[in-house]
């Protein structure tokens, strides 16, 4: 099945008014995501904002449905998160670590994933083991056999997709390897789930964070966890509220029997709500259609700015998600994000000087620019911003 670009951009009201080439930060809406939130904002005003949550309960439950469909994953195996991180966190320090044992990542993780880890080192005694890259720049799986034969490994924790370079971990081997040896593995997809199939099974993870703003087209103050059935209760969630536990006795409780022990009470409905209609509107047109898509156009706009005298892409990797990340010869990453959004056209700068794992070691001190493509973008689009940055040289 292809998409039908000209049905996207029409249920897209954003397309209209900007060049978006930012969905690696949080992409355009499309007119489900907004309808359903309208409602539900109307009905807190008018009814009660307690009234109006009892009053759509079936279809959250059905957020949970949808997540669970889109991950192949079971509904008791998701939990409402505000924020990647958020979700990530909650996973991570719930992992049973003690002194010396090892983490091992990759220089894809995300700084916020890799400064947790830090902080978990300094408390627990326990260590991370950066892998090595291999020559292609992803992961080096033969360091991880290595690592993974040592032994004493508490958990594997990588990202999917990384947020500053447009190479694709290759996780399914990863997962593969992380079950033969019964290693516990965390998965980063806030970057890939809504533009890459991420099915949790073919990848053989036992947790995954992703947000609902980026790739899936949902609100902010969103996102979700995932954790499989089998590791749940090997899993203390380092907060709890009344959502998250059972209150047993005056200083007592048991932890909600699964992946919702993970979850607070509080949260916003309308959000809750965005983010079902965002995961329901990608599975109708189909995750391998969307993929397909972002490939190509991504590949389209590699091509035309390698064509730039002084562009040079900085993505890595054999295999190459939406994101596509560039510097200019003589022209900062800012100023061309300045030039380009003075005619609203959208990218974003990952800065390099605290890219401690990606851009700093690559001598991308001065960051790159990312500009990161939908399924709803067209070759014009493209040709145009790639028209503009080259109007710069
Ligand atoms: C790879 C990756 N992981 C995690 C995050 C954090 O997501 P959130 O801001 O929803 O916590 C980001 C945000 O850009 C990201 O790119």
């Amino acid at each position: 099945m292809t998409i039908d670009v000209a049905r996207a951009r029409r249920l897209t009201p954003g397309c209209e008014l900007v060049l978006h080439l930012n969905n690696a930060g949080a992409a355009l809406m499309p007119e489900p995501v907004l309808d359903v939130m309208h409602e539900q904002l109307d009905r807190e005003a008018t009814m009660g904002g307690y009234e109006a949550a009892e009053a759509v309960e079936g279809l959250l439950e059905g957020t949970y449905a949808s997540i669970a469909r889109l991950l192949g994953a079971q509904e008791s195996e998701i939990a409402f998160a505000e924020s990647a991180t958020r979700a990530w966190d909650m996973a991570f320090h719930a992992v049973p670590l003690g002194a010396g044992d090892r983490i091992l990542t990759t220089s894809a993780e995300y700084s916020s994933n890799a400064m947790s880890m830090g902080l978990v080192v300094e408390r627990t005694g326990a260590e991370v083991v950066l892998l090595p890259d291999d020559e292609q720049g992803v992961v080096d799986l033969a360091a991880l056999d290595a690592e993974l034969d040592r032994g004493g490994v508490g958990l594997v924790a990588v990202t999917h997709v990384p947020t500053s370079n447009g190479s694709v971990t290759p996780v399914e081997e990863i997962g593969r390897r992380c079950r033969a040896a019964g290693v516990l593995f965390l998965l980063d997809a806030c970057q890939s789930v809504g533009q890459r199939r991420v099915d949790v099974d073919e990848i053989g993870c036992d947790l995954l964070a992703a947000t609902g703003r980026k790739f899936l087209r949902g609100p902010r103050g969103t996102g979700f966890l995932y954790v499989r059935s089998e590791v749940v209760d090997r899993l203390h969630p380092p907060f709890l509220d009344l959502r998250a536990a059972t209150w047993t006795g005056p200083f007592t409780y048991e932890f909600h029997p699964d992946a919702r022990r993970f979850e607070q009470w509080e949260r916003s409905v309308a959000g809750h709500l965005g983010l079902g209609a965002a995961v329901d509107h990608l599975l109708e047109w189909g995750i391998d259609a969307i993929q397909e898509r972002v490939t190509s156009l991504a590949t389209h706009l590699r091509t035309a700015l390698e064509g730039i005298p002084g562009a040079t892409v900085r993505d890595r990797g054999p295999v190459r998600s939406g994101i596509v990340t560039f510097t200019l010869d003589g022209h900062p990453a800012e100023e061309i994000a300045d030039h380009l959004s003075k005619v609203q056209v959208n990218v974003w700068v990952s800065p390099g000087e605290d890219s401690h794992l990606d851009l700093l070691p690559r001598g991308l001190t001065t960051g790159v620019v990312r500009a990161s493509v939908h399924y709803y973008n067209t070759v014009d689009e493209l040709d145009r911003a790639v028209g503009l940055v080259a109007a710069l040289t």
